[in-house]
């Protein structure tokens, strides 16, 4: 391997710290608590433990966590009702509903029913319009995780090319907005792309976000550029049991690239921190504080 390895576990670990630190003078100076909301309908495995490492690391850094679980057949009134009930609770500054919903749900109804102020997934249609804009809005947390340590690695990404492997609104669209907002010349590649190889090799800075296990191949890797894979995706190893891998071939592209994160222990730890940024930031608006340096993008 020649790649450096960009940490996302630890520099979540930092992110995390600093929250924490904000949190404790929010409380001390100003006797507020941020608080955060999630949402659960239905009893999905992976959206349960990802709910449950949301509200531990929330008690975590001293805010306020509720969680919310609901039986996967209610009703959009009734989930609706709740999230007008969240958005006029003045002790809740974060509310995140957690996707996939049930089928009978419409998630864009649904999102779309939070106030922008307190969307801290960053995915209402007024935060979408605001980040498109370049004015500011809530982010949201995987993307603004890539960010962080795009920057932290670079510094300024200004010129750069930069590919975006995948279109979901949650993760591929955000991620090229905001590489475009830090003056990188974007390319928002997808399961239409002709030539994906070639498109990929031009680029210094590639964002998988496909959710196919080891798709990109080291051999598509310019040398040197940059490679943040978003997938964790779990296989069946040969031996038997199985094994989380991301998007990328991790072996073959770390053999190419300068810098790449980890599956585990990459992307993932950083959304969760990015969440809890977002509510600190979140609060410290709604109050008329100013918000957190380096916790934004
Ligand atoms: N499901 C998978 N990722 C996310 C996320 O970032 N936010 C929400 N609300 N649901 C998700």
């Amino acid at each position: 391997m020649t790649a450096q390895l960009i940490d996302g576990k630890a520099f979540a670990a930092t992110v995390r710290a600093s929250v924490a630190e904000h949190v404790a003078r929010l409380k001390s100076d100003h006797g507020i608590t941020p608080g955060l909301a999630v949402v659960l309908v239905g009893e999905d495995p992976a959206s349960q433990v990802y709910v449950r490492s949301k509200g531990k690391q929330t008690l975590e850094v001293g805010m306020k966590s509720v969680e919310h679980k609901l039986d996967a057949e209610t009703s959009e009134a009734d989930l609706l009702r709740l999230i007008d009930q969240l958005n006029n609770d003045d002790s809740i500054h974060g509310i995140l509903v957690q996707l996939p919903l049930p089928k009978h749900l419409n998630e864009d109804l649904v999102i779309n029913a939070i106030h922008p102020s307190k969307d801290v997934d960053g995915f209402h249609i007024s935060n979408v319009g605001l980040l498109g804009t370049g004015q500011k809005s809530m982010v949201p947390c995987t993307p603004l995780g890539c960010l962080m340590m795009l920057r932290d690695y670079h510094g300024s990404l200004s010129g750069m090319d930069a590919v975006v492997i995948g279109r979901s609104n949650i993760v591929g669209k955000p991620m090229a907005q905001l590489l475009l907002n830090d003056s990188c010349t974007v390319t928002i590649a997808h399961s239409r792309t002709r030539d994906l190889a070639d498109v990929v090799r031009r680029a210094d800075i590639v964002v998988a976000a496909v959710g196919r296990p080891q798709m990109v191949p080291g051999d598509w890797i310019k040398p040197g550029a940059t490679v943040i894979d978003v997938g964790i995706n779990r296989i069946d190893k040969p031996e038997g049991g199985t094994r989380l891998v991301g998007d990328v071939d991790f072996e073959s592209c770390a053999a190419v690239a300068g810098a790449i994160t980890p599956v585990p222990g990459g992307v993932g730890p950083m959304t969760i921190a990015c969440l809890l940024a977002n509510t600190v930031t979140a609060c410290c608006r709604a109050n008329g504080l100013e918000e957190p340096q380096g916790l934004t993008a």
